[in-house]
């Protein structure tokens, strides 16, 4: 069998037949002759004649192929004490059935559907359920406030939302209809109805525009899959940029199901009847591709885990799920496992289970720094594989493929670049840097099969954020080097966007919710260091003048009420806890702010000051409250 070299290369050298042969995984309507439409570039598309219903190759075609009895789902949830399986031919009925309902509802080919859910198999199915009419979903992140969901339904401007009555953190129940209502409330583009999924923990009153999900599919009719084009939308994941907008991530249907189809025998190493354990949540990218689609279209078995690595009830979830399940391959962030060592540091957890079936454990989300990684593969005994990719590439860039060969691991190294991904590292002026050097990493166009072919309704800004800086080139927004080996390290954003436990955050959308204050005149937020959450941002403010900041209390209710309103209109995810009182904010001689050599100082990683700072007095009164001294 070829190695990684030689499979790499022949995905360079031979793009249109390296992808052509790849698409030949899935069961078309209309296979494609062509790999690639590079008529209008920067918009390329895949698969520009093929036609295909993904849903369709998700689960029909294992049923239709005699595999309807196998385990497809496996709902894992401590945190209700609830687990559940569903057969491949069971889903298929569930996805039909519920695709019936939104029918119902009007939804048909093209038509968007916002999806703002917990973790439960329902997620899932009606994720499915929209790729199997041809309409789009568009998956929000049930950590996400109302406010949060109310510029996404603006933006997608869905038919129909589906949602359910409350989702569970911990031991705490969070409703989410007043979250819904007050979203829709919010938005210019309201949905004619929505769809909800009552659970007991929380039922919820249902109002005029509201249909109860097990009412709708007792009375709906199953519906069959749509054969949509290979580059219709499958979905629009919204994402954190450098302002407090989104982007709506725009995923084709072809292309992704390549690559996903093509990553899994190859990166994951988990075929037809094996278990996949991806610990994330549908609303990230990481959620729809490897607890959703990637694992159905292998006619693998995947697990969907409603809860988190310790607390409910301990920090051994990980392990019994393994156990119970037989997992081959477990896919979580490193926060995942930074947090399960600090309630089990000596794997006493670990040595109650049998982990025989556990072959790799896969992390991605932020970078894998070395301690974890040495913690995580002394623990297990089991290759820790890092890689990197992010919500616009929908699949791994860099890997260690798994499946085809075990590289050599450098700890603090996603490995090497996979097949179609031609990653440079050029310096300002658009050299290549060198050897060991750190610059920004790019992506030579075009991108292959799963990234992103536009931002939903934006063309505009995919051509301004992405691919302006470097003609020809897809800009990561991660800075970092390669070295003589071609080995990739990704060191971390060159942008506003952080990574909190896993979850990408936009700096930018924090810093609009705390200007909004009456008593702030202006204001900065920048990621620091943390042990547990990777990066946790900080606030730091300037008060207008004739505010007394005097007054007996003051700063410690403006602190709480700032805190509040990021929770309130963000969401608790943001985990914005520590905003500080400052007298002014360090400026270029233009006016801008130094979030990089602020946060430089605040994580001790201090650099020269920029020449064009424009007071460097303000910097020194900010060092040791940067510094918490
Ligand atoms: N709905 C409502 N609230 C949510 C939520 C959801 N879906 N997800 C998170 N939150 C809340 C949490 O309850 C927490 O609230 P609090 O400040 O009142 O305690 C807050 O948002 C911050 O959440 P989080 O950053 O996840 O911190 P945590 O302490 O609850 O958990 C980890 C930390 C590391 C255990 C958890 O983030 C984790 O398992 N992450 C790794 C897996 C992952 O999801 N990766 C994403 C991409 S791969
Ligand atoms: P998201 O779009 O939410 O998947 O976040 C993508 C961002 O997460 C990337 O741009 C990186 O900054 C970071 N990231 C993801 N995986 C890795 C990794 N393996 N190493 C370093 N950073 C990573």
């Amino acid at each position: 069998m070829a190695g990684y070299d030689e499979i790499f290369r022949s995905s360079v050298e031979d793009r249109e037949g390296f992808w052509l042969r790849a698409a030949e995984a899935l069961d078309w309507h209309v296979a494609p002759t062509t790999a690639l439409d590079e008529s209008n570039p920067p918009f390329y598309r895949w698969f520009p004649d093929g036609e295909l219903n993904v849903a369709y190759n998700a689960l029909d075609r294992h049923v239709d192929a005699g595999h309807g009895d196998r385990t497809a789902l496996v709902y894992d949830s401590p945190v209700t004490g609830t687990k559940r399986s569903y057969t491949y031919a069971g889903l298929r009925d569930e996805v039909a059935t519920f695709a019936g309902v939104l029918r119902d509802q009007g939804v048909g080919y093209g038509d968007r559907v916002v999806i703002y859910m917990p973790m439960v198999p329902e997620a899932a199915i009606a994720m499915l359920a929209c790729a199997r009419l041809g309409a789009v979903h568009s998956v929000v992140f049930g950590g996400f406030a109302a406010k949060e969901l109310a510029v996404r339904i603006d933006d997608a401007a869905p038919k129909v939302v589906v949602s359910a009555s409350c989702g569970i953190e911990g031991s705490r129940v969070i409703e989410y209809k007043p979250l819904l209502d007050k979203a829709i409330e919010l938005s210019d583009r309201k949905p004619t109805s929505t769809v909800i999924l009552q659970r007991e923990q929380a039922p919820a009153r249902l109002g005029p525009i509201d249909v109860d999900w097990a009412e709708a599919a007792a009375r709906a009719t199953p519906a069959d899959p749509v054969p949509v084009r290979s580059t219709d939308p499958l979905y629009v994941l919204y994402t954190s940029g450098t302002t407090g907008k989104p982007k709506g991530v725009v995923r084709d249907c072809g292309g992704y199901a390549t690559a996903l189809a093509w990553s899994m025998p190859n990166i994951y190493d988990v075929g037809a009847g094996e278990t996949l354990f991806t610990a994330s949540d549908v609303g990230w990218v990481v959620g729809h591709s490897y607890i959703v689609y990637a694992p159905l279209l292998a006619g693998a078995t995947t697990v969907l885990y409603e809860g988190k690595p310790v607390g409910t009830p301990d920090a051994g979830q990980f392990w019994r799920v393994v156990a119970e399940n037989g997992v081959k391959s477990v896919f979580t962030a490193p926060t995942a496992f930074r947090a399960i060592k600090k309630e089990d540091p000596n794997g006493e957890f670990v040595a109650k289970y049998d982990l025989s079936s556990l072959k790799y454990l896969f992390l991605a989300g932020e970078r894998l720094d070395p301690e974890t990684y040495r913690w995580a593969a002394d623990l297990l005994g089991i290759p820790v594989i890092d890689h990197w990719w992010q919500t616009e590439t929908g699949w791994p860039i860099a890997a260690n493929p798994a499946g085809i060969e075990l590289l050599e691991v450098k700890p603090g190294s996603p490995t090497r670049p996979m097949p179609g991904w031609d990653i440079q590292v050029l310096d300002e002026t658009g050299a290549p840097a060198e050897h060991g050097v750190d610059g920004a990493i790019v992506a030579k166009l075009p991108l292959p099969p799963g990234a992103f072919p536009t931002l939903w309704n934006d063309d505009e800004r995919y051509l301004n954020s992405y691919m302006k800086a470097f003609d020809g080139y897809y800009l990561t927004g991660d800075g970092g080097h390669l070295d003589a080996d071609g080995y990739l390290f990704v060191m971390g954003r060159t942008d506003d966007v952080i990574n909190v436990a896993g979850h990408r955050l936009s700096t930018g959308g924090m810093e609009e919710v705390l200007s909004s204050h009456t008593d702030i005149a202006e204001c900065a937020v920048i990621g620091v260091a943390d042990t547990m959450k990777g990066q946790v941002p900080r606030g730091f403010v300037v008060l207008k003048s004739g505010v007394d900041a005097d007054a007996e209390g003051y700063e410690d209710t403006l602190r709480a009420e700032l805190v509040q309103m990021v929770r309130d209109q963000i969401g608790a995810v943001a985990s914005l806890k520590d905003v500080a009182i400052v007298p002014a904010l360090p400026k270029t001689r233009s006016g801008k702010i130094l979030r990089k050599t602020m946060r430089g100082i605040a994580d001790g990683t201090e650099e020269a000051v920029p020449s064009t700072i424009d007071d460097a007095s303000v910097l020194d009164t900010l060092r040791p409250v940067l510094r918490r001294e």
